[in-house]
Parts: C-alpha cells; sequence; structure tokens
C-alpha cells in the first residue's frame, strides 16, 4: 500500500492495535488466520504481520473501544462466552484477541447465522465454539458448566439484563467481568433510551453485578449503550 504505516498496541487492551496511515488511525486486531477475511474487511501487512481493521460501525466492541472504554471483558488466553454471535462479526475479533490458547463459546439461536459461523468462521478457527442454543435457556447449551473468565452479550432482546445474569450465574467466574450491549429500542420504545439503560443497569446492581462503566455507542450506534459489570454475587 501507499504512504507509511505505523502500528501502535493499544495503550489499554492487549492484542488490539491502532493502525496508522493517511493521517488516521483505525483499530484492528492481528489476524489468526491470515490472509482470510470475514466480513470483507481491510487487511494491512506491516512487518510480516497482518492486521485486520475492525469497524466501530459494525461492531459494538469496536466502537466502545474506540469511544474510551476503559475495560473490556476480553483478554488473551481468555474463556469467554458470547451470547449472540450472528454471523460473528465481532465473535472474529475476539478469536484474535484472546488468540490460541483462548476460547470462545459463541451462542447464538438462528440457523441462518449460526451457518455463516460455522463456514465463515468455525472452519478456519480453532477457538470459536459455536452453540446453536437459545441464550434465555443457558442451562440446556452443551457445554461443561465451566466457569468463564468473561462474558458478552448482544442479542437486542427485551430483558437482556436478566438474561444476562442467567448466564453469569451459571458460567462467569466471580470477579470476571461482563459487557453488555443495551439496545433501547428492542426493550422499550415507549421510554427515553436514558431512562431504558438506568433501569437495565439497576437489574444488573440488583443481581451480584457492580457496574464499572456505562457507555453510549452514538455516532456509531444510536440509541445504543454498553454497560460493563463485574460479577459479585
Ligand atoms: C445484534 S446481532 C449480533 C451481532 C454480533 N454480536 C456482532 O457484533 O457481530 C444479535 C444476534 O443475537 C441473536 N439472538 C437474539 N436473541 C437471541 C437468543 N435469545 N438466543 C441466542 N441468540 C439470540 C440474533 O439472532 C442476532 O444474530
Amino acid at each position: 500500500m501507499e504512504g507509511e504505516v505505523k502500528v501502535r498496541p493499544h495503550e489499554r487492551f492487549p492484542e488490539v492495535y491502532w493502525v496508522e496511515f493517511d493521517d488516521e488511525r483505525r483499530l484492528s486486531t492481528r489476524n489468526l488466520t491470515p490472509g482470510r477475511t470475514v466480513y470483507d474487511e481491510r487487511l494491512i501487512t506491516l512487518n510480516a504481520v497482518e492486521y485486520r481493521l475492525w469497524d466501530p460501525y459494525r461492531s459494538k466492541l469496536a466502537a466502545f473501544i474506540v469511544k474510551g472504554g476503559k475495560q473490556i471483558s476480553v483478554k488473551p488466553g481468555y474463556k469467554i462466552l458470547y451470547l449472540g454471535a450472528g454471523t460473528g462479526t465481532t465473535v472474529s475479533h475476539v478469536s484474535d484477541i484472546i488468540g490460541e490458547s483462548g476460547k470462545v463459546y459463541s451462542v447464538e439461536f438462528s440457523a441462518r447465522a449460526m451457518r455463516v459461523l460455522l463456514d465463515n468462521l468455525c472452519r478456519y478457527r480453532r477457538n470459536v465454539y459455536p452453540i446453536l442454543a437459545d441464550a434465555r435457556l443457558p442451562e440446556r447449551y452443551p457445554i461443561p458448566k465451566s466457569e468463564m473468565d468473561g462474558l458478552y452479550c448482544d442479542i437486542a432482546q427485551p430483558e437482556q439484563a436478566r438474561i444476562l445474569v442467567e448466564n453469569s450465574e451459571v458460567y462467569l467466574k466471580r470477579g470476571g467481568l461482563a459487557m453488555i450491549a443495551l439496545k433501547a429500542r428492542s426493550i422499550d420504545v415507549t421510554k427515553p433510551p436514558s431512562q431504558v439503560f438506568e433501569e437495565e443497569t439497576r437489574i444488573l446492581e440488583g443481581n451480584g453485578f457492580k457496574i464499572l462503566q456505562t457507555l453510549k455507542l452514538e455516532p456509531y450506534d444510536k440509541d445504543h449503550a454498553m454497560v460493563v459489570g463485574e460479577w459479585n454475587p
């Protein structure tokens, strides 16, 4: 590519990078499957390392980081329970960050999305474990009730906070972090988004979570907020 490219590690999050070119800096992760893209994201190679640009308009986890999120529930080597995997846009970057020694258990109830996840991700990334299941019924996942280091929830459902709590009770390590992407319109269209975020946050606080941060994701996602909590039941 033309012009100078620089790569700097993110100031807080291991295995997250800033790729700088054309007077811009763009979020990215190191590609665990060099040469292969997941959602037509741009690939940039520097010093024989390939980076995948991570679009905050396509991924709420990227939007949270770009907007100055202080802590995330995803780190190298972690076992992550991911609710609402979709076709794997964000799961793929989680897979890059946790690396070969981590695991991301990816729950999705749409068979159509699951097929894409299997074909595009699971076939090539050995740390992505697909779970075709309903996040409202965590006891039924076909995995051991082992302790997860982190949880990520993006299911655009009413009662998202309650669903997160029920999953945490079964799977999340004490002291582990959970992130939840709240979509105000999915929860209650009649209330102002701030009120919806407050009410969902209160459910988390009343059921074992210490809230560490709440961040609105505008302009990347309208009427969305990301909440980060520590599990201390
Ligand atoms: C906003 S999309 C996820 C996007 C994805 N997290 C990303 O960033 O690439 C929400 C996903 O949650 C799934 N979903 C919604 N309710 C669910 C439930 N109860 N159990 C499992 N998956 C669910 C939907 O099928 C959809 O694929």
